[in-house]
């Protein structure tokens, strides 16, 4: 033990005892909004509900929750949602394709480009294309065209996705990014969407939450960890054709409906507002939505600019367009310097007062803060990182509390977190946030099955179940 942590140690204890306490205070004051709820499943609440769900499953984005979660939220509380839903952390847009399903318009913000690109490209898929269209796409099906095209058109690389293909998967993705150009707006909006659903697949890379994890044939490795085999890396030309037949054929699925039997229900506008939450969500209208459906990244560390890096060089993005996007996205990784929330929006003072008033959280930023100077912390950014995370989040959630109208809904998911041996819990941390910021805290629905911790974290201190929660907030 240093002599540093030795001088501190009492403290530390004294804090520790501190957050204890302060967390079951809160856990009594919620008493009687907690249940565990038998309807939710680790399945509902991620991307797996969605994975063989036609459309929802083109592009396996890890971080979404399933089209059925949101459908039951809006299902359970119909006749008391009046008028547009909205979601500030849209991903690939399960709450607006959930919403418009049912009927009801709804409108997202994203900032991730691959997010943005998945909605254009499904919007399009369901709203603009023609026979002719799915015509050009069943050619490409069956002759390949890209195969016999000699021109080429190389893609960005940034660093992190230097080496991540194969040289013929290369010479094949380039050549079918140049002949896709001979098509129509449309078509290449759905070759485009298909070559981005697979280049997971086809790389040497498997995202693995916080990272990329680097295949050894890659000639890539981590210091200091073990050869990895991400099994067989598909050809491109298997890929891209199996992913196309699977569009096509929802697609089409999709239509038969509509021309065998009247349309039951017309589908709810959708609209999708590019860029961070922070600057959009103070330009739109108070009172204007009837229900917010959410998840926004955990406090968890993980870093969606690297783990969709193959996915944004594509969309041609370049290294410092990345490390912008970085800082941009709500703070959730160590990396995250901190925002200047008053410069974004003046009026956000009692906000910030609002998470600057949390017991618990204050708490346990000061206890993060003597880890990192004893020495203890895994990585000198946590204590930042908290910080920021729920500064940041009673900005979002103090402006959805004023672009909702009055008794309308919002529901969240959102999971509990662990740092140096103490549990965060989040769900009650930003329920009271959300108490003082006008919102009425309804329910906190426990997800059954309870998540573990990282390696590092259950090495050092065992595991804690941590709660992964959907919480149902009404606006006062
Ligand atoms: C947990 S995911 C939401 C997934 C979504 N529920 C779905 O089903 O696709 C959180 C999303 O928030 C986005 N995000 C992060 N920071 C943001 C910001 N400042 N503004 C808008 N979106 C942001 C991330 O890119 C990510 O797509």
């Amino acid at each position: 033990m240093t002599p540093e942590k030795n001088k501190t140690q009492p403290e530390i204890n004294t804090l520790r005892d501190k957050i204890a306490a302060l967390d079951a205070e809160l856990a009594e004051n919620f008493k009687a909004q907690f249940s565990t709820a038998p309807f939710l499943s680790r399945k509902t609440v991620s991307f797996q509900g969605n994975k063989d769900k036609p459309a929802y499953g083109w592009y396996k984005y890890k971080e979404a929750f399933s089209a059925e979660l949101v459908e039951y939220f809006l299902g359970s509380y119909k006749g008391r949602i009046s008028g547009k839903v909205l979601d500030p952390f849209a991903g690939i847009g399960t709450t607006l394709f959930a919403a418009s399903s049912q009927g009801i318009p709804a409108d997202g913000i994203e900032l991730l480009p691959i997010g943005q690109e998945i909605i254009r490209a499904r919007l399009l898929s369901k709203r603009k294309l023609t026979t002719d269209d799915t015509g050009t796409i069943e050619h490409w099906i069956t002759s390949l065209p890209w195969k016999s095209y000699s021109e080429r058109l190389p893609f960005s690389t940034i660093r992190i996705t230097e080496n991540a293909y194969p040289p013929e998967t290369v010479e094949a993705i380039e050549r079918y990014r140049s002949a896709l150009q001979q098509e129509n707006e449309n078509a290449q909006a759905i070759l485009r969407l298909a070559l981005l659903c697979i280049l997971e697949d086809i790389s040497y890379t498997r995202k693995d939450g916080q990272y990329l994890r680097w295949d050894a044939r890659s000639g890539k490795r981590r210091p200091g960890t073990k050869a990895f085999n991400k099994g067989k890396i598909l050809d491109f030309d298997t890929a891209i054709t199996v992913k196309l037949k699977e569009i096509l054929s929802d697609v089409r699925d999709a239509e038969l409906p509509v021309t065998l039997f009247p349309v039951k229900q017309i589908a709810g506008d959708i609209r999708l507002f590019k860029g961070s939450c922070l600057e959009i969500l103070p330009t739109l209208e108070k009172a204007s939505y009837g229900a917010i459906v959410t998840s926004p990244p955990y406090c968890n560390r993980y870093d969606y600019t690297r783990t969709y890096a193959l996915e944004l060089a594509m969309l041609d993005l370049t290294q410092a367009e990345v490390l912008n996007l970085r800082q941009e996205m709500l703070s959730c990784t160590v990396e995250n310097r901190e925002k200047d929330l008053l410069k974004i929006c003046p009026q956000w003072e009692s906000f910030i007062e609002a998470a600057n008033q949390q017991k618990l959280l204050q708490t346990i930023c000061t206890y993060l803060e003597h880890e990192k100077a004893s020495g203890t912390l895994n990585n000198s950014g946590i204590p930042r990182m908290v910080r920021g995370y729920f500064s940041e989040m009673a900005c979002v959630i103090g402006e959805c509390a004023r672009v909702l109208k009055p008794n309308a809904r919002l529901f969240m998911v959102n999971d509990n977190v662990r740092y140096a041996g103490v549990s965060i819990s989040v769900d009650m941390i930003l329920s009271d946030i959300a108490q003082a910021l006008g919102f009425e805290v309804e329910n906190i629905l426990i997800v059954p099955g309870k998540k573990g911790n990282s390696s590092q974290q259950m090495g050092a201190y065992g595991r804690v179940p941590l709660r992964k929660c959907v919480y149902v907030w009404r606006k006062r």
